[in-house]
């Protein structure tokens, strides 16, 4: 299985954190999303737990909050000492009415707007990762003008490659993020923000890419970081305190994927930091990470009802489902793999190979094609692993579709955290 949330229970239904998801789909329809807490929990303390054993507890994860955005992700985070990686007002807005403390809070992105910056420096939001000239002039100015200070870490594009799918490689020279190493950018832009009456410059950041699962090219990452960091102590006499390495660590989408475990990234990354730092004659910075994808991805599973089986003798056959490219454009948008499964036939083995097929108006309306799958029939039910991250978060009402439910499984037991959108709630902005 993907995900050790996840087993076959003693009716032959795929279960999440033993709740038996067949059951979930009768009580509360399709489609519907069904997380682990328990695994989304576990892996917020591998992260946090990582950074004590192998870092003296001298850093910070902070969850990547874009991966999957909700009130009750956000005091999940809270209460595993987690801090929380925000793109948007609409982020910050959901972390603050959750609760969550807004000195933990870093707002990252490459065109925040001057309401979504008043809104962080009203709220007190920790850190700000700035991205651009302009964007360090408008905080500096609008924190003069509230007579606040801000936090801010520079973004650097370091130039790494860290072969993943060209869609979401970050890190690379041609990148609309960030201040460029090479072309002396990075520097300048430390050069100008020591100078700014109402910033306080306190680190670098890079982010390489998405669903990586080599540990070599973070500790290169680590490596250009520090050099860029020996580089302004010697040239401006200062020397940031802080190094946030992004996030980007792979999860399992097929059982053949192989991701390193995160307390060996941790570990490695650790080592070769304060062997640099040593080296050069730097203080070991506080560290930052963001992970996204890792702390839910793999601890989800969307459960769809068969439809119409289409089977084009020769070619290929169709399971439409209930949902589709509305709650999960992934594989449209990025090919993304992802296992299937028959939630109500799961010791059954998977010998047909099918294209499952959304309920879209739109033939690319695909979640996977020729996938191993049971034999099914309509009225089955259709589980998509894998679906924690980057699914609920990019999902549309494309075709004035409602999104959907969303539970959280705790030691078998489940809980709604995000109520099924009704017809009346896609009215709720026509005028
Ligand atoms: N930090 C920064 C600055 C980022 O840009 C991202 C993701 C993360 C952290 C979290 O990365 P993660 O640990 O989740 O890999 N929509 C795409 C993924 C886009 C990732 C964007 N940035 C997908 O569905 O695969």
């Amino acid at each position: 299985m993907v995900s050790d949330s996840l087993s076959i229970n003693s009716q032959g239904h795929l279960a999440v954190s033993g709740a038996d998801t067949v059951s979930l789909a009768a009580k509360y329809g399709t489609p519907l999303m069904v997380y682990s807490e328990d695994g989304v929990r576990r892996n917020c303390r591998k992260f946090v737990s990582s950074i004590q054993d192998n870092y003296d507890g001298n850093g910070l994860a902070l969850y990547a909050s874009k991966a999957f955005s909700c009130l009750e992700m956000y005091r999940i985070c809270d209460s595993e000492q987690m801090g929380v990686d925000v793109v948007s007002g609409g982020e910050i807005h959901t972390a603050l009415k959750a609760g969550f403390p807004a000195e933990k809070i870093l707002f990252h992105g490459n065109n925040k707007t001057p309401a979504e910056l008043g809104l962080a420096l009203d709220a007190g939001v920790g850190r700000y990762v700035v991205d651009n000239f302009p964007e360090m002039e408008l905080l500096d100015r609008l924190a003069g003008e509230k007579g606040v200070r801000a936090r801010v870490l520079l973004r650097i594009t370091p130039g790494i490659d860290a072969h993943t799918h060209d869609f979401i490689k970050t890190g690379l020279i041609d990148s609309k993020f960030g201040f460029t190493l090479e072309t002396g950018e990075a520097l300048d832009a430390v050069r100008r923000v020591l100078k700014k009456a109402n910033l306080d410059f306190v680190g670098v950041h890079c982010h390489i890419g998405s669903q990586i699962f080599d540990i070599d090219p973070f500790e290169h990452a680590a490596l250009v970081m520090l050099g860029f960091i020996r580089k302004i102590k010697d040239e401006l006499g200062f020397e940031p305190a802080e190094l946030n390495l992004g996030g980007g660590f792979g999860v399992k989408y097929l059982d053949d994927d192989d991701p390193e475990d995160f307390t060996e990234y941790m570990r490695r990354v650790a080592a070769v930091v304060k062997e640099k730092c040593a080296e050069e004659g730097l203080r070991v910075p506080f560290i930052l990470i963001e992970p996204g994808r890792s702390i839910v991805g793999a601890e989800c599973v969307t459960l769809y009802t068969v439809g119409g089986v289409k089977r084009i003798p020769g070619v290929r056959t169709y399971v439409s489902i209930d949902g589709g490219m509305a709650d999960n454009p992934r594989y449209i948008l990025y090919q993304a793999a992802y296992q299937i499964t028959c939630a109500n036939k799961a010791n059954e083995p998977r010998d047909t190979y099918v294209t499952l097929a959304g309920k879209c108006c739109e033939s690319g309306d695909l979640i996977q094609e020729n996938a191993p799958l049971q034999r099914v029939e309509p009225g089955d039910i259709v589980a998509v692993m894998t679906t924690g991250a980057y699914n609920y978060s990019m999902a549309s009402n494309y075709n004035r579709i409602p999104r959907p439910a969303v539970l959280m499984v705790s030691g078998g037991k489940e809980r709604l955290i995000i109520r099924r959108e009704t017809n009346d709630d896609l009215l709720r902005l026509d005028i």
